[in-house]
């Protein structure tokens, strides 16, 4: 991967196979060479219209609204060796991330059609919102490469942890423990965490590039391995498709490589149309609307997808912040330090939560902040 990112992207470099490096030259190739393997490389990207946000991008993204937990590196709240010191973080994440209260997008629907249409060989998520399930698209049709919060069990014995209790906990913003007595280890989803194996399905599929006739890459960095390699592994010759807002893993880099810079969205309704498939891509995406009322409201200003998932990310942290039970002392000593913006000493917050930057409370409790102006 790292020759291909270094190799400048040269869009009039003629493709090898494609008749141009547009949307209409990957329809007319779908549809004349009877294309049926095509394979979906996601990540956080395609979730961020459901309110769910990515990490990493600068403002919206979880790791930079992370910085106020006790964490050296943002990432830390999913590694595992910091999941054993301290589960609280990742509970309190857990909290706000846990499926069931979003609703699939126009992207995740465009997967499910491509199932439907008998042309997906196979799906590869790094997203653990289980949104490609809710949207439809069966079980053994996804990889789920970073695991999911479908199932979960001890760190310790590996025993299984019941759904239902397990559902009541982070509802509840408590850590569970394991059910063997003796034991009472902690328990995790079995969402892949920094330092641990990824899921047998992932090596078991992971050949599927290979045979694949075309290769869809969306709402994702390509910037975490191996996942990151998957795209490489498409044979030369074989278009691959960036939807994306903005080129990541060297995409761009072969002849027949086409990137549909922008919205995820936006990208798959352009790709619909191209198809002859916006009707139905529509009507399957309001089978995923939980309240078909709530479209009626069309006459509505509706908040763009930034302030929508702007709004997400304070409420998100607000949350945060309650299931992390700040006492008032605390919070005034926030507020004060807040209100001295040239100070950057970290603030104590308690043995266990350890030192909070400044820098990181502005990010993250922007309530907060706002209060003490
Ligand atoms: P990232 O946050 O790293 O990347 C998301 C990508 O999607 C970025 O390139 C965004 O610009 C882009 N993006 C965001 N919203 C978009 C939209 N509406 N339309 C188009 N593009 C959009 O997320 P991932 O690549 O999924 O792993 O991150 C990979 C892994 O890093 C995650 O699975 C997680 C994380 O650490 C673990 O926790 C193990
Ligand atoms: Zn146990």
């Amino acid at each position: 991967m790292g020759n291909e990112e270094s190799t400048m992207v040269d869009d009039s470099t003629r493709p090898s196979v494609l008749e141009g490096r547009n949307m209409e030259a990957v329809v007319k190739y779908i549809k004349e060479r009877d294309v049926k393997r095509i394979v979906v490389m996601v990540g956080a990207g395609i979730s961020t219209s459901a309110g769910i946000p990515d990490f990493r991008s600068p403002d919206t993204g979880l790791y930079a609204n992370l910085a106020f937990l006790d964490l050296e590196e943002p990432e830390d709240v999913f590694d595992i060796g910091f999941f054993r010191d301290n589960p609280k973080p990742f509970y309190a994440l857990a909290h706000e991330l846990y499926p069931g209260r979003y609703r699939p997008t126009v992207a995740h629907s465009f997967i499910k059609l491509l199932y439907d249409k008998g042309l997906l060989l196979k799906h590869f998520t790094q997203n653990i919102d289980c949104l490609e399930r809710q949207a439809g698209l069966p079980g053994d049709m996804i990889v789920e490469a970073h695991g999911s919060f479908a199932t979960q069990r001890c760190i310790e014995c590996k025993t299984p942890y019941p759904d239902e209790e397990m559902q009541k906990k982070v509802q509840d913003g408590e850590v569970p423990h394991c059910t063997v007595p003796q034991c009472n280890g902690l328990v995790k989803p079995d969402i892949v965490f920094f330092g641990e194996a990824l899921p047998p399905s992932f090596f078991e599929s992971r050949d599927l590039p290979e045979q694949a006739d075309l290769c869809i890459v969306m709402g994702t960095s390509l910037s975490v391995q191996p996942f990151a390699s998957l795209p490489g592994f498409c044979r030369p010759g074989v278009p691959r498709v960036l939807i994306n807002m903005q080129r990541v893993g060297g995409l761009g880099s072969r002849p027949d490589d086409v990137l549909i810079l922008g919205d995820c969205d936006a990208g798959v309704r352009k790709f619909a149309k191209a198809m002859g498939w916006e009707e139905e891509l529509e009507a399957l995406w309001e089978e995923t609307n939980p309240d078909p009322k709530a479209r009626e409201a069309e006459n509505e200003p509706v908040p763009s997808r930034d302030e929508r998932l702007r709004q997400e990310v304070d409420r998100l942290a607000e949350d945060v912040e309650r299931t992390l039970n700040m006492t008032d002392a605390y919070q005034q000593l926030v507020r004060e330090k807040l209100g001295e913006p040239s100070e950057s000493t970290a603030i104590k917050a308690d043995s266990k939560e350890g030192e909070v930057s400044q820098e990181g409370l502005n990010h993250v409790f922007p309530h907060l902040a706002r209060k003490s102006r």
